[in-house]
């Protein structure tokens, strides 16, 4: 298979078409009407996708506007974009990489004339290992402490998963996620720690992000303090490397490391071996539910009719908002608790995947990519940032989680906690309009509801795929590769430059306000 050649999306006749549709009645469409005259709305604009319930009847959309969108999707050949990618084609072309972190939760397959037949044995050899170490830890009854080093893909995804599925946690063991430079996390986590009961795991694909290696090194210098000369005989044993870089792990002294690959990008690794603190919390059986999960919603991605594949339905409503109503963010409500590292987890995978500026082939883009994505667990962001939801001057999309069955056992808190899920999405597409000035509601404000039976690893896996999915989606549309990062780059280097300066005092070369701030803050 050749990589599709992509027509910009804005030079489409379905472009056209959208903004003339958005010109004619998509800016004036309102949802209270649209469930006034449509019986079937909520049936037609809502979808069960594996393990994720989705509603996205709240949305200002018709099924022309639906229609429409994936008359883009198919100008811009977004199945065949699919495909490539599935067939490990190259498609992160500035890196010349494959983009297979599907592979990760394929199963074994018998056929080995399957795309990538090799790379997967790979994933299941690396798979077992992970989870026979995994396993060995849960049973180390000395390991009361593990603590995951690392920042970005190396952090999020694992420290979201692990919250999300605390219900399954290990009994006698707790896990940390340190990921800023700044010394006071690590800091005060190093006064409660002791260190034959610590396992330190040093997540980094590179094994050279400087925040990273500076809390490992830290880390290090506290665990040979601790234990003097007998230090040396035990660090094996208490630390351990997640990286594609196996060279640099040994070299900084580690002897055990789980391997993934250039393939896999940082912030889709959460199913690769730099999930190995979340294998660790809930066991292999679980984390192979997850995989589940995950492979159950590539599945539908992969093989789903364009029109009921939500992935799909999901990245067009992004590009309709964003590119035809000018919506610059999505907020992310998720009504669970153990969801709170949602919004953060969501915010590198589409803000670090498509925010960019330029399509695949550095080409400045007329047009607007991804939104700014933020938010927090409700019923917490109802009391601090909805009041500008429902009456501020910008219109923001909400995409809320709730989950239909709670395991806390408390009476009478799921249901006050739906029903305030259920109330702010009603609340912001009806409004109110009986009162006048600062109790006036305008409404017809949009938000998508996904929902969950439970909050268990096979949901969770799905979840995760189908955001993956969906910024693939909105990325291909728009023609650009949403699996570099180059734009975290110049702030890196500038950050080396300056770190001696602070020592030094040097401020040759430097703008008037860097020098200026600098020299205030050395000590
Ligand atoms: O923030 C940039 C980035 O490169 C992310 O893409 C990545 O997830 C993170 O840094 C950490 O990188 P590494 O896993 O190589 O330490």
């Amino acid at each position: 298979m050749v990589l599709p050649v992509s027509v910009r999306c804005d030079r489409t006749p379905a472009w056209a078409a959208l903004r003339e549709h958005f010109n004619q009645t998509g800016r004036h469409f309102d949802l209270r009407q649209a469930f006034a005259s449509d019986a079937q709305r909520f049936d037609r604009f809502s979808q069960q996708a594996p393990h994720v319930f989705a509603d996205l009847s709240k949305n200002l959309i018709d099924a022309s506007t639906e229609a429409l969108l994936l008359e883009l999707a198919s100008q811009c050949s977004l199945s065949a974009q699919r495909d490539a990618m599935f067939a490990g084609e190259p498609i992160n072309v500035t890196e010349q990489r494959q983009v297979m972190h599907h592979l990760l939760r394929q199963p074994r397959s018998a056929t080995p004339d399957q795309p990538c037949a090799r790379e997967l044995a790979a994933v299941h050899d690396a798979l077992e290992a992970m989870l026979a170490y995994a396993e060995q830890v849960r049973a180390d009854p000395v390991i009361t402490d593990v603590v995951n080093i690392g920042i970005g893909g190396s952090d999020l995804g694992p420290c979201m998963a692990v919250r999300a599925l605390e219900g399954l946690r290990i009994a006698g063991k707790r896990f940390h996620f340190i990921s800023n430079v700044d010394g006071h996390e690590l800091g005060s986590l190093l006064l409660g720690l002791r260190p034959r009961s610590t396992l330190f795991l040093i997540a980094s694909k590179t094994f050279t992000t400087a925040e990273t290696m500076t809390n490992a090194h830290s880390a290090r210098r506290w665990f040979e303090a601790q234990l003097g000369p007998g230090a040396l005989a035990l660090l094996p044993k208490h630390f351990v490397a997640l990286t594609t870089n196996v060279e640099a792990a040994a070299q900084f002294g580690i002897t055990t490391t789980f391997g993934f690959w250039d393939w896999i990008g940082g912030r889709y690794s959460l199913m690769s071996a730099i999930g190995l603190p979340l294998a660790i919390s809930i066991g292999q059986s679980a984390w192979r539910e997850l995989l589940a999960g995950a492979h159950a919603m590539d599945e539908h991605f992969r093989t789903a009719p364009m029109e009921r594949n939500l992935p799909v339905r999901l990245g067009l409503l992004d590009v309709w908002y964003r590119n035809f109503h000018g919506m610059d963010s999505r907020c992310i409500a998720p009504y669970h608790s153990l969801l709170s590292r949602w919004p953060a987890y969501l915010q590198q995978l589409e803000m670090e995947s498509n925010g960019k500026r330029v399509d695949r082939q550095g080409q400045a883009l007329p047009f607007e990519t991804s939104p700014v994505i933020w938010g927090e667990p409700g019923t917490n962001g109802q009391h601090a940032f909805f009041q500008m939801l429902h009456q501020g001057t910008c219109i923001i999309p909400v995409e809320f989680v709730a989950v239909r069955q709670e395991t806390h056992g408390l009476g009478g808190h799921h249901e006050k906690l739906l029903s305030h899920v259920l109330a702010q999405a009603r609340a912001l597409m009806l409004g109110r309009s009986d009162a006048g000035g600062h109790r006036h509601f305008p409404g017809n404000r949009p938000s998508t509801m996904l929902l969950l039976e439970w909050l268990d690893p096979a949901s969770l896996g799905a979840l995760i795929a189908l955001q993956e999915h969906r910024v693939f989606t909105s990325g291909a549309i728009w023609g650009i590769n949403s699996f570099d990062q180059w734009g975290v780059e110049l702030g890196k280097v500038m950050a080396s430059d300056l770190e001696p300066r602070l020592t030094t005092g040097n401020v040759d070369g430097l703008d008037g306000s860097t020098a200026g701030l600098l020299a205030r803050m050395r000590r």
